[in-house]
């Protein structure tokens, strides 16, 4: 078996112990919800306690690794060559309110570079696993990309940082845009589940600015293993730390680069 083979299997086992504890705590938290800082970014009780499972079976398999996780922050030195990326509950906002979608994010970067990932939803069962040269699966079957080649034709999806009331640069120009240039664009809150589903074909496209390494590195090997492409807004390459990404089926790739680039102002909408 190779390493990456042994690091995506116990990536599974983390992100599927993981899911079993959000399970467990979903419609049962009460008051167990506060704001990290800016409205809107909550953090619960579940988010700790699947955070505390994952880093638990990462520890014990690779006690040399690093790791960077949303709510314990950095652990071990960051430019180990191995560096695990994990949001224990990415999609907190739905998971208060029990909008089922949300899950479990867990990625590993080598050498700076994504080569594994896995994404758990648990309300859904679904599996999403990937490691550079093995290949992408959904529940441990096979996925691709969609075959969308127009803008015209395809579903897009996209997300809203928390810190969208303090900037001008919120995203809200670009949603805009490309809601009239496409069938449609939806907002999951989930930024894994948004780049699983583009894995598998769902949605053809997803663009976000304002996310952090454990949003995305598992997605971005998921997509990559998938057939999509991933890069930042202009299409040059993706840069982890510019918190911004661009990640389509490939086939819309550069029209829809070409958009993000040239968005109109929002005060050109009537
Ligand atoms: C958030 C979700 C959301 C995205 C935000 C993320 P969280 O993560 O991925 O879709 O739009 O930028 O911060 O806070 O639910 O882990
Ligand atoms: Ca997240
Ligand atoms: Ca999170």
């Amino acid at each position: 078996m190779t390493n990456l083979q042994i690091f995506l299997d116990i990536a599974t086992e983390a992100a599927l112990a993981a899911g079993a504890v959000l399970q467990g705590y979903l419609g049962k938290l009460e008051d167990a919800i506060t704001e990290k800082g800016r409205p809107g970014d909550l953090v619960t009780v579940a988010d700790k306690a699947s955070e505390a499972v994952i880093l638990e079976i990462l520890h014990r398999h690779f006690p040399q690794h690093s790791i960077l996780a949303e709510e314990s922050g950095k652990l071990g030195n960051q430019d180990n060559q191995y560096l695990w990326a994990i949001d224990p509950l990415d999609g907190t906002t739905n998971y208060a309110h029990q909008y089922s979608a949300f899950a479990v994010s867990i990625g590993l970067l080598v050498n700076g570079v994504p080569q594994v990932g896995v994404i758990y939803d648990p309300f859904h069962d679904e599996l999403f696993r990937a490691a550079t040269g093995l290949g992408a699966t959904r529940n441990r079957h096979a996925i691709k990309v969609s075959e969308i080649s127009e803008l015209s034709k395809s579903l897009l999806v996209t997300g809203f940082a928390y810190d969208r009331r303090e900037t001008s640069d919120n995203n809200y120009a670009e949603f805009c845009h490309l809601t009239h240039l496409t069938q449609g664009v939806r907002r999951s809150g989930s930024a894994a589940l948004d780049l699983a589903y583009v894995a598998c074909g769902r949605v053809d496209g997803y663009w976000e600015r304002g996310i952090s390494p454990w949003d995305v590195v598992a997605g971005v090997v998921l997509l990559r293993e998938a057939g999509g492409e991933v890069t930042a807004y202009d299409g040059t390459p993706f840069k982890i730390a510019s918190g911004r990404i661009l990640a389509t089926n490939g086939k819309i790739h550069e029209k829809l680069s070409r958009e993000l680039v040239e968005v109109p102002p929002l005060s050109s909408w009537k």
